[in-house]
């Protein structure tokens, strides 16, 4: 694919490291997986020194704070504790942005504000902040509480966010270095913030100095309606999910007048998209690598989703062999699903059932089975479509599924002039692009 290069947009690239194994629920079972990876800091670290490697921009690192998974079948969805894991990435990496999950509903401000500065100050200007405003009842169990109505969780985001970067501008730039024949701060430019508003407040200040990027950069993902206003607001990143290449410009255009609304220029915001990728030299190499974790995971169910997409029932001496046209043309109503069009394109090309579903069908994210060279064009025909400035990856498995990503894919996007270039920048915020912030916005909550 031939881009001109005057005019070629640079793509962020960011890994989400949700568990340790990857996406696909059978990658734990895979021969070179550690089982016990997910509780091993060590297998994390390691992925994150691919990454880190590789110069992708930042690793996100999604959280609910609760037990979601049948543990009869695999490990916990979510890192065991998404802080402390990128602290202990933090010393073992040297230039990827640290994005951690954490609520706004069930954590106070001062403690957001305290722990994400230190991460920040810790990483030398590498962390981020991907705001959640939580949305599972036994997430709220888990505290002690049941979970309010949508509009009061807002409230008190809309409390939290402001609160917490005020704490974060606290101890201001003026208050200078530490002079040891002087004074150490002058405590004139560290002050308290007292805001309080109806569901969280802080005196402040915050007893931790600017970092390198001044403080972590805000990450939110969109949603829609309340999710998407809010992040028009406070986000650096907004981070969608598209399922295709028309649906990530519809949202790029909701998020355009969300953030004009806000009164903010929409220049300055950046929107990633999930994508998926299983990597093979060939596509048929790619299928069997794929085919191999769907081999680790029961089948029945998964057959039953893709005959619901495809309108018809898959009987399993079908499994293996390409559905007759008579089986798919039967379907009069198809399914309103937005994977539907794309399992059933598949399904009429002749791949079989079980190659279906290896192509990535029953995924809810974008993405493909491929090529590097394949998963570049993906990455490039988003890009210049302007459905996406840059993607957060959620590759099956790690164990080789990320190497493969680093080694083949990013290399071709350097070549094409379409990633990398902010490689020396050394903060998150540099790196992704974004305008400097310390402390609450200009314009912001009457600051
Ligand atoms: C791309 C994307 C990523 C998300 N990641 C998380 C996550 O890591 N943890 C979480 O609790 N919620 C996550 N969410 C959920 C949202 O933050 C929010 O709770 C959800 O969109 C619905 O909330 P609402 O219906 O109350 O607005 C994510 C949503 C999207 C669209």
């Amino acid at each position: 694919m031939y881009t001109d290069p005057r005019t070629a947009q640079l793509m962020i690239i960011g890994i989400q490291l949700a568990g340790t194994h990857g996406a696909h629920p059978g990658a734990w079972r895979m021969p070179q997986a550690d089982p016990n990876g997910y509780a091993d800091i060590d297998t994390a670290v390691r992925h994150a020194q691919v990454a880190d490697r590789g110069g992708l921009q930042f690793i996100f690192v999604p959280d609910r704070p609760l037990l979601d998974a049948d543990l009869s079948q695999g490990p916990p969805r979510f890192q065991m504790e998404p802080m402390l894991l990128l602290t202990a990435i933090a010393r073992a990496t040297e230039r990827i942005g640290l994005v951690p999950s954490m609520s706004t509903s069930l954590t106070e401000p001062y403690t957001l504000a305290r722990q994400l500065k230190a991460l920040d100050v810790i990483s030398h200007g590498r962390a981020g902040w991907n705001a959640i405003a939580t949305n599972d009842p036994a997430a709220f169990a888990n505290y002690g509480k049941s979970m309010p109505p949508r509009l009061e969780k807002y409230e008190r985001l809309h409390e939290t966010i402001p609160i917490v970067q005020a704490l974060w501008g606290s101890w201001e730039y003026e208050a200078g270095a530490p002079d040891k024949n002087g004074r150490f701060a002058d405590p004139a430019h560290v002050r308290p913030v007292e805001l309080q508003g109806q569901h969280v407040g802080a005196r402040g200040p915050l007893p931790i100095p600017p970092s390198e990027q001044g403080q972590p950069v805000i990450v939110q993902a969109g949603g829609g309606g309340l999710g998407l206003q809010a992040a028009a607001m406070y986000a650096d990143v907004i981070v969608g999910m598209a399922t295709s290449i028309e649906d990530g410009q519809a949202y790029r255009k909701a998020i355009h007048q969300a953030v004009t609304q806000a009164g903010r220029d929409p220049k300055t915001v950046k929107l990633v998209m999930f994508v998926t990728f299983s990597l093979g030299d060939t596509v048929r190499e790619a299928l069997d690598r794929r085919r191999e974790l769907d081999a680790r995971v029961d089948e029945r169910p998964r057959m039953a989703e893709l005959g619901a997409l495809l309108g018809t029932r898959i009987d399993p001496s079908r499994f293996d062999a390409p559905l007759p046209a008579g089986l798919l043309d039967a379907d009069s109503s198809p399914s309103p699903d937005p994977r539907a069009a794309r399992a059933r394109r598949l399904a009429r090309e002749g791949w079989s059932p079980r190659d279906v579903i290896a192509h990535g069908a029953l995924d809810h994210t974008p993405g493909l089975a491929g090529t590097p060279a394949d998963a570049a064009d993906f990455l490039q025909r988003y890009v210049d479509a302007g459905a996406a400035d840059g993607f957060i990856l959620s590759l099956d498995a790690h164990e080789d599924g990320l190497p493969a990503f680093v080694d083949k894919v990013l290399p071709l996007l350097r070549e094409r002039g379409r990633f990398g270039a902010a490689d020396d920048e050394p903060t998150l915020r540099e790196r992704l692009g974004g305008p400097a912030q310390y402390g609450l916005r200009p314009r912001q909550f009457g600051n």
